[in-house]
């Protein structure tokens, strides 16, 4: 059936301090419904609010009524009807139908409450309509839009790096392969040494790309499909990189708190909590990180990595990132610069979420000098071929400079307490799962 001619009003144009009396014609989804005895009463949807019709049968003529009536749960109807003040109505107004236009009756929606997580993982086409969804996925974009922002201000340019490679950057064994025309393939673990190219010409580039880790490890943390914010800044090391990260993020979240305090609330992350995040975030160097562990009694050898308990102790208490610093060189990645002062150490650090969240950022200053990289390759396995063209970079004005990727659903997860990742990206993909 075609919609009712004429202009519709988005749902929120019922609650107008003077809508009360008007007529609206509103188009939406039908949230729930239930009828009793020739009055029926649905909240109706819209991407702007919902609002509870009221439609009677001798309103709407049996017809129609009996048409309506068979509507299902986000069945789509247009409907045309007086705004009225009702005090028992969530929202205090209610609209008055005079007809009911149906554009999809719809089939019985399959989903409800109490299925199981595979079920509902299953339907995430359909789950995705929720209440909670929709208020997850205004907040995931006001944080891209708020870190966008921050970024425009700081003259940071936004470029685009590929995402199929012929090198697996972030390390061989966790990248996904494919065939690339008889050639092997790689899908971007990290758009880091583009950014490098990019550099030299603009000195100050972000790019926020999808991400790919061909991680089995089944944690509440990791996807194998994800959006990651690089940024690479030239003549920075590490303290500025540092600054940076934290304005950053204390920006960007004080910006969500301030335009989306109603989802944040209702998805149990109070805005005040956001608010009260301030820069500097506290730093520690990893030394002094398993110093502190073996005081928690969770001894780590130094040259350990820090894992997911071990950055969860670190930060259980803590209502502020926190950076750590200082790692040994042969726990991070051939392009770290190593201290000027301690070979065995790179001048990295990674932004762990406090609540016991862990990781978010990886960060660290490059490694400038090609000798030093040539000999970092070697050391890690990779081939020198494959990297020719990295090489080049520090051929032709290698200049001090240091970056950093963020993962966005991590930082979703923390802000949002969600218990696992996949709940802050609308089709998650994991070692388990690539549909729907
Ligand atoms: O620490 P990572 O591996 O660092 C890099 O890839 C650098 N090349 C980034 C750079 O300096 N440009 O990844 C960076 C961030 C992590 O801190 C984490 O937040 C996120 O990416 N991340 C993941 N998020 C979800 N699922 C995964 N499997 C992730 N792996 C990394
Ligand atoms: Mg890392």
């Amino acid at each position: 059936m075609i919609p009712d001619a004429g202009e519709f009003s988005p749902v929120e144009a019922a609650f107008a301090a003077d809508a009360i009396g008007r007529t609206l014609r509103l188009r939406g989804w039908v949230l729930r419904s239930r009828s009793s005895g020739g009055i029926l009463f649905f909240r109706l949807r819209d991407r702007t609010g919902s609002i509870q019709v009221t439609a009677r049968k001798e309103a709407l003529g049996a017809e129609q009524f009996s048409a309506v009536e068979h509507v299902q749960i986000e069945g789509a109807l247009t409907v045309t009807g007086v705004v009225q003040a009702d005090a028992r109505a969530p929202g205090g107004r209610e609209l008055k139908a005079a007809s009911v236009g149906i554009i999809d009756a719809g089939q019985p929606f399959p989903i409800f409450s109490d299925q199981t997580e595979e079920f509902r993982l299953d339907k995430r086409h359909l789950v995705i309509r929720s209440q909670e969804h929709v208020a997850i996925f205004r907040v995931r974009a006001e944080l891209l839009r708020a870190l966008r922002n921050f970024l425009d201000k700081a003259d940071v340019l936004e470029v685009t790096a590929p995402i199929m490679t012929a090198t697996a950057a972030e390390g061989g064994s966790e990248a996904f392969a494919f065939d690339y025309f008889g050639r092997p393939g790689y899908l971007a673990q990290t758009a880091q040494l583009y950014l490098e190219a990019l550099l030299a010409p603009h000195e100050r580039v972000y790019a926020l790309s999808t991400s790919f880790r061909a991680e089995k490890s089944r944690t509440p943390r990791h996807l194998t499909e994800y959006t990651h914010l690089e940024i690479e800044l030239a003549w920075s090391g590490m303290t500025e990189l540092m600054d940076f990260i934290e304005r950053m993020l204390v920006s960007a979240l004080h910006q969500l708190a301030q335009r989306r305090p109603q989802e944040l609330t209702q998805l149990g992350r109070p805005p005040e909590e956001l608010l009260a995040l301030s820069v500097p975030f506290p730093r520690l160097t990893y030394r002094e990180a398993i110093d502190r562990l073996a005081a928690q009694g969770l001894p780590v050898q130094f040259g350990s990595d820090l894992g997911i308990a071990e950055e969860r102790a670190l930060t259980l208490e803590e209502k502020s990132p926190i950076f750590v610093t200082a790692f040994p060189a042969r726990l991070k990645a051939f392009y770290m610069l190593r201290s000027p002062t301690d070979p065995d150490i790179v001048e990295a650090a990674d932004l762990l979420g406090p609540e016991g969240y862990g990781e978010i950022i990886g960060a660290s200053a490059r490694e400038t000098d090609i000798d030093r990289l040539l000999h970092r390759l070697e050391e890690v396995g990779a081939r020198r071929e494959d990297y020719e063209w990295y090489l080049d970079l520090r051929r032709h004005g290698s200049v001090p400079h240091a970056g950093f990727g963020m993962g966005v659903e991590r930082v979703l997860r923390w802000v949002l307490r969600r218990e696992h990742i996949r709940d802050t990206t609308p089709f998650p993909r994991t070692p388990s799962r690539h549909t729907p």
